[in-house]
This record gives structure tokens, C-alpha cells and sequence, in this order.
């Protein structure tokens, strides 16, 4: 075990739950239909009303104080210190077994893709849940325009190590954060590239530019501030896997009936009301994603 102190995940309930964390929600705005927001880029995006989350909206305020991003801290309380990575320029190399590996500055690519608002459940293996109204746009859209080769099997997502990130001083971690999907799964229109979340650009904290958003999974797949896609044939260790191959593995998605070596996923506190709910298989997702996994059964799909 190469666990040698406890990480934020590992904390008691009681101890995850500051107390700050009171009650306070945001009416969920209208299911049906796309709505039209005002203003900018990011509140312009149409929601897609597909994949409605039967939840209501987490409070921003919640999703936007109550983070994990160990390259700026082990704690939740990170916001403020996360201020400190410069947003612009930013590029995105691609990478591996594509047909022309290059570099994209992300206002470029934005250019190329159709924003839209989508509002899905983001639940972490720590147990806490919220509901976030995400812009972006399928990952899809960017595996078209990466044109990865029949050959590539994986994507993979790799954050950006940046000086003021005061975590990466840390040789307990193997930096970089790393993450990665079998490209079936990456071209499933769930799986969602983030650049924006409550209308507006995304905050650095919550990955901001541009981040990964898988909910079918636990949150720990969604790679922040990605620098780096690259597509291969070998199946990626990520960041948790690598630290603890016993307890994190590829799959990752979501079920309530296998639990983690040291905790139960059967239920889960929404952020905000601190509500505890059950939790659902693939997070409330099978019926869009489940058939990725018919002819994978024999693998450890669930941790
Ligand atoms: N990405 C990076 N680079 N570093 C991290 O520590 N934490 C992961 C994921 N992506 C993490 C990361 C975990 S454990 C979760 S639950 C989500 O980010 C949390 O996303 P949020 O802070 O936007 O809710």
C-alpha cells in the first residue's frame, strides 16, 4: 500500500460535512424544450433537454467552494487558491494514433464546436453528489475533429502541471493527473467536454478552461484543465489507479452495490441539502450506456 497519509476521500462523513454546506437550491429551470439564455458564449448555449436529471439544480455556490483538485490542495476548500491559474492562453496538444498530431488553442477550437448546456448528476466516490448545469460539447465533436486512427483504442486526458499549483511539490502523487476512456465510450454522446458551467465560463476550480465530464462514472474520471488528448492502443493507468491499484480502477462506473474496499457507495449526500439518496447504476445513465459494457462483463466495470 502505497497509502502513507489519509486523503480527503478517506475523511468520516461527519468530518466531510462542513457545516457551511446548509441548506440552499436553485430551482431547476424548465425540463422541456431548450431555453435560451442571455448573454456571452457560455449563456447562449441551448440547454439539451435529453437527459433530464430528475434533481434539482446544486446551488453554484456549492459546486463552485466544495472541490477536489489535489494539484492545489488535499482539502475541499481550494477555490481561492485555484484563482491563481491563468485561464489564457491556453492550448490543447493532440496526440498519439492520430491522423496529424497538433496543437489547438482553445478559443480556436471553441470556434469549431456547437456549445450547448447540459445538465447532469456528478457523483463522487467519496459518497457526496451534486446536479451541475454544464456548457460544452460532446466529446464526440472533438474526437472528429482529433480524427484518431482506426488503430487508437484509448483516449486519454492529462492535466496541466502548472507552477502555481501548489500540490504538484508533492512526490507522494504520480503527477501528472491522468485520465482516460476506450474510445466507444469516449464517442457515447453522454461523455461531454466542459467549458462553462451556471452560464458561465468554468471557474479554474472546477477544471476550468476546459475539463472532462463523464457522468455515468464516478467524478474522479473527469480530468481537469486538460493541456494534453492523446489516443493509444494500451489501456491508460490514471491518477488514482496508479496511487492505489487495489481500490481505483479503468472502468470506474458508477454502482451502488459495489462498494469501495473501505466505504459503501449504496447511497449518496447532495451537496447543499446534505440529503442522503440511493445511488443508482451508472449513475442514473444505463439506459444510454449500459450496452458499452455487454461484451465487457468480465472486467472489473464498477471500481
Ligand atoms: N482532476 C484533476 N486534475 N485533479 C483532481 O484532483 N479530482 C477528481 C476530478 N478531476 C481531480 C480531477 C475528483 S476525485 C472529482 S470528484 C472531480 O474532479 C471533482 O470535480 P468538481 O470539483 O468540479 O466537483
Amino acid at each position: 500500500m502505497r497509502i502513507l497519509r489519509r486523503r480527503g476521500w478517506e475523511l468520516p462523513e461527519r468530518m466531510a460535512t462542513p457545516e457551511v454546506f446548509v441548506l440552499g437550491r436553485r430551482t431547476a429551470l424548465a425540463g422541456a424544450g431548450s431555453i435560451a439564455l442571455a448573454g456571452g458564449a457560455h449563456a447562449d448555449a441551448q440547454r439539451n433537454a435529453k437527459y433530464a436529471p430528475g434533481r434539482a439544480i446544486t446551488d453554484e455556490k456549492y459546486a463552485t467552494t466544495y472541490n477536489n483538485y489535489y494539484e492545489f490542495d488535499e482539502g475541499k476548500d481550494l477555490w481561492r487558491a485555484a484563482q491563481a491559474l491563468k485561464q489564457r492562453p491556453w492550448s490543447i496538444s493532440l496526440e498519439g494514433m492520430v491522423k496529424q498530431p497538433r496543437t489547438l488553442d482553445i478559443d480556436d477550437l471553441m470556434k469549431q464546436v456547437q456549445l450547448e448546456e447540459r445538465v447532469y448528476r456528478h457523483r463522487c466516490v467519496e459518497a457526496w453528489a451534486m446536479t451541475v448545469p454544464w456548457t460544452g460539447f460532446p466529446l464526440s465533436q472533438l474526437l472528429s475533429i482529433a480524427e484518431p486512427l482506426g488503430s487508437a483504442k484509448y483516449v486519454v486526458f492529462e492535466t496541466a502541471q502548472d507552477p502555481k499549483m501548489p500540490g504538484l511539490s508533492s512526490p507522494f502523487y504520480p503527477w501528472p493527473y491522468i485520465e482516460g476512456l476506450a474510445i466507444d465510450e469516449a464517442a457515447n454522446d453522454l461523455a461531454f467536454i466542459s467549458t462553462g458551467m451556471y452560464g458561465k465560463a468554468l471557474p479554474p476550480q472546477d477544471g476550468g478552461p476546459i475539463r472532462l465530464t463523464v457522468p455515468w462514472k464516478y467524478g474522479f474520471k473527469s480530468g481537469k484543465a486538460s493541456v494534453k488528448i492523446s489516443f493509444t492502443d494500451k489501456r491508460p493507468v490514471n491518477f488514482w489507479q496508479a496511487l492505489q491499484p487495489s481500490e481505483y480502477g479503468f472502468w470506474a462506473n458508477v454502482n451502488p452495490d459495489v462498494a469501495h474496499p473501505r466505504w459503501s457507495q449504496a447511497r449518496e449526500r447532495l451537496l447543499g441539502s446534505n440529503e442522503m439518496v440511493p445511488t443508482q447504476i451508472y449513475n442514473g445513465y444505463g439506459e444510454f450506456v449500459a450496452s458499452l459494457y455487454t461484451d465487457r462483463k468480465s472486467e472489473k466495470l464498477f471500481m
